[in-house]
């Protein structure tokens, strides 16, 4: 896919044989590539947040399955389909909310119970062309998105969900990257997202990167912004849309969902259709990751908050689909989602 001065940022990288990561823990400091050749440790990375973002962790784990695959088949060339089975089991614990994880690996597993021969190639071949498909996705998106975006906007963006989200170029971010290059952008703000600040250290240096201005907010400016007509649209990815339309995405998206609603101001929700989860019939059943409290209560391991103060740490909120103003995939939009407009578009 071709690489342009707004979208030189990639976060997975098959070389030599090997899965490489870049560990979004040390962004926007360091910038380091990390090494992985078996299977548990790409389970670790995963849960570790070295990758994160719905599509790329979906990625991360088909890649994850080559590496199983390749040890497995080592180990036994007729039982390596039980074998494996383990390692699956592993890569789909390793976190519980977006479904693009799951989804990658029951690809991957379809294409093992159809395997006779060494399996190593194929199921190389595969997860490639799962990467390439995302990518090629977030392209579609972004170009299927511009005729919803006026000259002169102003849009907000909430976490990360660009090129590090994903396998390059970005849902969200892939929008803002298509109107920027479209010159329809005067400014592009990105809240912090605590308390991970995926928006303060990774879609600042990702946009950045890619000479296209950001301006940061705290969390807590966000409705300020829209109460004085700063921004005429939010811009978010997805980690989870149930079958009804209703949207999983990094906590605070619902807070933004309802000012936005409360201002007058647009909500765009960006997702491939892995994404989107039938199985999932409605927010309620999207299950919530929980994470540590320690990262609520501390800041690259200096203590922010009173000692003794207890966390509740919820990393994912649900938006209900009343709230969301259009959803872009591939396969077209879905003005104002519903349950039947969602099953049009996947039966499509
Ligand atoms: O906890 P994270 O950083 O994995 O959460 C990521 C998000 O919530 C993104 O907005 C979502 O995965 C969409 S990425 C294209």
């Amino acid at each position: 896919m071709t690489i342009n001065k707004h979208d030189t940022v990639r976060a997975i990288e098959w070389k030599n044989d090997r899965l490489y990561l870049l560990d979004q823990r040390l962004l926007p400091d360091t910038r380091k590539e990390l090494e992985y050749t078996d299977v548990a440790s790409v389970a670790t990375a995963i849960t570790d947040m070295v990758v994160r973002g719905a599509p790329a962790i979906g990625i991360t784990a088909a890649f994850g399955v080559v590496i199983a695959a390749r040890r497995r088949y080592q180990q036994s060339t007729t039982d390596w389909k039980e074998l494996i089975e383990e390692d699956l089991s592993m890569l789909a614990a390793s976190r519980p909310t977006a479904i693009n994880l799951f989804w990658a690996i029951e690809r991957m597993r379809e294409l093992i119970n159809a395997i006779d021969a060494d399996p190593v190639s194929i199921l190389l071949n595969e997860a490639k062309r799962i990467h390439d498909e995302d990518i090629a996705a977030n392209y579609r998106m972004g170009e299927l998105a511009l005729g919803l975006i006026q000259d002169h906007s102003s849009v907000l963006t909430h976490c990360n969900a660009g090129s590090l989200a994903t396998g390059g170029y970005g849902t969200a971010l892939g929008v803002i990257r298509a109107c920027w290059t479209a010159g329809k952008l005067d400014s592009v703000y990105a809240d912090e997202t605590r308390p991970w600040l995926q928006g303060s250290r990774l879609t600042a240096w990702e946009l950045l990167q890619d000479q296209i201005p950001v301006t940061l907010i705290a969390e807590g400016a966000a409705s300020m912004l829209m109460q004085q007509r700063m921004i005429s649209w939010i811009i978010v990815g997805s980690d989870r849309i149930a079958a009804n339309g209703d949207v999983a995405n990094k906590i605070g998206t619902y807070n933004l969902a309802i000012s936005a609603r409360y201002h007058g101001v647009k909500f765009m929700v960006v997702a491939p259709t892995s994404t989107i989860a039938m199985q999932t019939p409605t927010g309620k059943d999207i299950p919530i990751e929980f994470r540590d409290a320690d990262e609520l209560l501390s800041l690259s391991g200096q203590p922010v908050a009173a000692s003794g103060a207890e966390a509740w740490n919820p990393v994912f909120d649900v938006t209900p689909a009343s709230l969301v103003d259009v959803i872009v995939t591939e396969k077209g939009l879905i003005q104002a989602p519903d349950e039947a407009k969602i099953h049009a578009l996947m039966r499509a």
